[in-house]
């Protein structure tokens, strides 16, 4: 078993990724340092930049994960801004912002950086296209889950429960991640 540290102070992140990595053989090493987040549009230059710093900081190489929700009604909002939004106006907030607004697709977008203490950051992403919801629904999930239906389920994240796993960015990202660990760390 190989393992891998993921910085992260979100333990609901931490969790679905333990799941998603663990059919690779990866386990999960969680560095409870804060991401050093660059005001930025881009996610993938947020998640890059962060690695670096974190990975020269505990000189171990580590991933860092950024996620956004990304409305196409409200031109992209809140995007990289997600977390601000979600601590700020939170859910009802959002379903606000989309009264009377028919359009409801969205993208949730997600970056995985690796990186080694001094090294270049490599960037992996996962995208799910999907609708933002009328109503917050569901209680398994967090987050945006209760508001974002993957498109072709007709329910939300948090109905999905851990079948999210199954469709989500993160695993998308993830996945991907661990296919190009595994055949550049030689792990059998
Ligand atoms: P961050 O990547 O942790 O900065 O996440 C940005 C915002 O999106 C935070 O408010 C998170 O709660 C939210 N978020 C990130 N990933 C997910 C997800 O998989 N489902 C729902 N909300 C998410």
């Amino acid at each position: 078993m190989r393992s891998i540290t993921f910085a992260t102070g979100n333990p609901k992140k931490a969790e679905e990724v333990r799941r998603i990595l663990k059919p690779y053989g990866i386990e999960v090493d969680v560095a409870k340092v804060h991401k050093i987040e660059i005001q930025d549009e881009n996610i993938e230059r947020i998640a890059a930049f962060s690695a670096r710093i974190l990975s020269r900081r505990i000189c171990k190489p580590l991933i860092v994960e950024d996620t956004g929700l990304f409305i196409d009604a409200l031109k992209g909002f809140p995007g990289s801004y997600s977390a601000y939004v979600y601590r700020t106006i939170g859910l009802t907030g959002v379903l606000k912002l989309m009264e009377g607004i028919d359009d409801r697709d969205a993208v949730f977008r997600c970056v995985v950086a690796y990186c080694e203490p001094g090294g270049k950051p490599i960037v992996f992403k996962g995208e799910v296209r999907g609708r933002i919801a009328y109503e917050i629904r569901g209680d398994a999930g967090w987050g945006y889950d209760p508001i974002f239906e993957p498109e072709g389920y007709g329910k939300t994240y948090a109905e999905l429960g851990v079948y999210k796993d199954e469709v989500s960015h993160r695993a998308e990202a993830f996945r991907e991640f661990a296919r190009w660990y595994i055949r550049s760390k030689n792990i059998v």
